[in-house]
């Protein structure tokens, strides 16, 4: 059996998924790690048992290994552009994770690097790959909804009130780009454009909760520079409407999304605490004799990131494989929220 020879660039937290999820896929192989932090390659070559001269401290010798034959970038946000576009650049298929950029300018020059190469390439767009997501797009498909008309959506963490939680990249915005816009914003925005088509008009407003937190290195303080709450409205070309409420200072919320996405002919929720069941509420007649069920998603709309990352290395892409065209998309209406917040109107994308 072929398998497909993977380099990972930055070994935090996000990189535990794609390594347990690269690992449980026989034509998949890690054949070198690169991160800048020595304590971090040792923690993760524990599990994979890779010869030192494959754990690299630079991630330009990893794009150079001529076994390495594509790269998945786990980095900090500034620096997936950089990244991308030398691993592109050598020939080398990625798959990025997201936001792809700290702009969309500066997505578009991976985009643009992307299409040189000849490759597709991947966002780590992850709930794409949950069980009620596919099912639900399947169902908006299927026409089982009528036709779209809204959306009401909630993201909702604690990780902002975390105590003694330092000043991390993500606080500052030369790192992270924004702050729960980018990080969690993105996905609900991917997830509403795999939905219902295409975001066309965006108002949102944001704000800073926690406004200074311990620096990395001392016991001074810094400032807060990325949003910890966003909310914000968005109309699609199919005319829908959508309401997004995103914030990482929920006490007591761990990682929740619900979403609910509305129809002429029928609704659907999901609560992504419980990503293999969907709750529907479609079927013949008339509407308003309609009942809501919960049911399990059925057993085919499965599929693992990584293996669908794997499986398009291997020449089989998955219909709703996230591209960085789909990464560049996202981007773009993340800018438009940054701008509306900042200027305090409706933005046209
Ligand atoms: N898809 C998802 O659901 C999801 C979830 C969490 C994070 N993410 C994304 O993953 C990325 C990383 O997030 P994280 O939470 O793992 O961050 P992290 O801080 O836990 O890990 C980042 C790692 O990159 C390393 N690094 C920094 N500079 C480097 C360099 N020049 N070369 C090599 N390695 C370098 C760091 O040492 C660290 O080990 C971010 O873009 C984030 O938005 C995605």
């Amino acid at each position: 059996m072929k398998q497909v020879k993977i380099g990972i660039v930055g070994l935090g937290g996000i990189a535990n998924k794609h390594v347990r999820e690269l690992l449980a896929c026989p034509d998949a192989k890690i054949v070198a790690i690169c991160d800048v932090d020595a304590a971090r390659i040792e923690e993760k070559n524990a599990l994979l048992h890779l010869p030192a001269e494959k754990c690299y401290r630079d991630y330009r010798d990893l794009i150079a290994d001529g076994e390495v034959e594509a790269v998945e970038i786990c980095t900090p946000n500034h620096l997936h552009a950089p990244i991308a576009i030398a691993a592109l650049c050598a020939g080398k298929p990625i798959n990025l994770e997201k936001p792809i950029a700290l702009s969309f300018d500066e997505a578009s020059r991976i985009t643009a690097a992307a299409k040189e190469a000849g490759i597709t390439g991947m966002t780590c767009f992850s709930y794409r790959f949950m069980p009620a997501v596919r099912y639900a797009k399947h169902l908006v498909e299927s026409g089982a909804l009528g036709k779209i008309v809204g959306l009401n959506v909630a993201y909702l963490k604690d990780s902002a009130l975390w105590e003694g939680r330092r000043l991390e990249w993500r606080f500052v915005e030369k790192y992270a780009g924004s702050g729960v816009i980018g990080d969690l914003g993105v996905h609900l925005i991917d997830m509403a454009q795999l939905l219902a088509g295409n975001v066309t008009e965006v108002v949102a407003t944001r704000g800073i909760v926690v406004t200074e937190r311990p620096t990395l290195a001392g016991d001074d303080v810094g400032p807060v520079e990325t949003e910890d709450i966003c909310t914000f409205l968005a109309t699609f070309a199919c005319g829908a409407q959508g309401s997004f409420h995103i914030t990482r200072a929920a006490a007591g919320f761990k990682n929740t999304i619900r979403y609910d996405v509305y129809g002429t002919r029928g609704s659907i929720s999901f609560d992504l605490d419980r990503p293999e069941t969907l709750t529907v509420c479609i079927g013949e007649g008339a509407v308003d004799k309609l009942t809501a069920e919960t049911r399990p998603v059925p057993e085919a709309f499965y599929l693992a990131q990584e293996r669908a990352f794997t499986d398009y290395l291997l020449g089989k892409r998955d219909a709703l494989f996230p591209t960085l065209a789909d990464g560049a998309d996202g981007q773009r209406v993340l800018d438009a929220l940054l701008l509306s917040a900042k200027e305090k109107r409706w933005v046209s994308l």
